[in-house]
């Protein structure tokens, strides 16, 4: 193998920066040239790629978002437009591809491999939601963001005597909300993977009263309702006043944290090892402080676990 590239698609993450720096100094150090695709899949169907050096990723590892930038492409989907994007790759003499992102860029690259064109693949994704790894790149940096914000809201909850529903990040997965909500100590923890009772939210708040608590935070995953409908819902029905705050896209921004940083570094260098191995299809994670990889087939067909621990935990500490 004499020539890589690498991409970044779907929702941004910060340590994708850290992994492409990975990507391209690991390869450049084997020998080999690595390229840079731009916008994801989109620009790898329209060809849009540049040959990168050890300086194009100087600068870089701090850095939140991603050089390459990153797009969602339907279009991709289509057999012919695959077909498009190897022969782009081809016609450069390029001969893997390593894709950092979510589940739906596994999907990409799992269609590429089918097709004969050998791909890895990186957890990059704030969701923490790709099974066959612990942790995916990015998810720390925003569980710290989320952290950080949800303790300043605290400050002038306590002041006011106020509730503070905190609408965080998480169409499909929880995770953030509820490793945020521990951290925090939180009242509440709703997420999409566990049904939740309102009565059970309203007899902590009022359990907090009781207690003379002077702030209650109730964290939200987006994926179960906006944080406007359950403080609507509050007060309709049980008269109880919360405040919202949707922190947004502020979670997917920001310079990755050391452990972000770290695991993006590792991955992002087995992942040129594997290409250069002859490997192809494969999904790299970190388990039990371990780097691995599984078929990207098989981690599409897993569901990445809750981690019921975590769960309980929180449940045990909210009383
Ligand atoms: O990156 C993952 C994620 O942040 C989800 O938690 C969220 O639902 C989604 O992306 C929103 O992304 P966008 O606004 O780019 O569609």
């Amino acid at each position: 193998m004499k020539k890589i590239a690498v991409l970044t698609s779907g929702g941004d993450s910060p340590g994708m920066n850290a992994a492409i720096r990975a990507v391209v100094r690991k390869g450049i150090y084997s020998g080999l040239e690595v390229y840079g695709v731009y916008q994801g899949y989109a620009g790898l169907m329209e060809g849009n790629l540049k040959k990168l050096d050890l300086g194009s990723v100087g600068d870089i590892i701090h850095r939140g978002g991603t050089i390459l930038y990153s797009a969602r492409s339907e279009e991709f989907k289509k057999d012919e437009s695959q077909a498009k994007a190897i022969e782009h790759l081809r016609h450069l003499g390029i001969e893997g591809l390593v894709v950092i992102g979510g589940d739906g860029s596994y999907r990409g690259a799992a269609k590429l491999t089918e097709k004969g064109f050998p791909c890895v693949c990186l957890p990059g994704t704030i969701d923490n939601d790709i099974a066959g790894t612990d942790y995916t790149i990015g998810f720390d940096t925003a569980l710290n963001t989320v952290i950080s914000s949800i303790d300043k809201i605290r400050d002038t909850a306590t002041s006011h005597d106020r509730a503070f529903i905190i609408e965080v990040m998480g169409r499909h997965a929880g995770d953030i909300a509820l490793f945020s909500g521990l951290a925090v100590g939180a009242e509440s923890i709703i997420i999409p993977e566990r049904p939740f009772e309102i009565e059970d939210i309203v007899q902590k708040l009022h359990k907090g009263i009781e207690r003379g608590k002077k702030h209650s935070i109730i964290v939200l995953a987006e994926g179960v309702c906006t944080g406007n409908e359950l403080s609507k819902l509050l007060v309709d029905q049980y008269q109880i006043e919360t405040h919202v705050s949707v922190l947004g896209h502020m979670q997917r921004g920001g310079s990755p944290t050391g452990l972000d940083r770290i695991l993006a570094s590792r991955l992002g260098a087995r992942a040129v090892e594997l290409l250069v191995e002859g490997k192809s299809g494969r999904a790299i994670g970190m388990q039990k402080q371990e780097i691995v990889d599984h078929s990207i087939n098989r981690i599409l067909n897993q569901k990445d676990p809750l981690s019921e621990g975590v769960y309980t935990l929180s449940q045990q500490l909210s009383i």
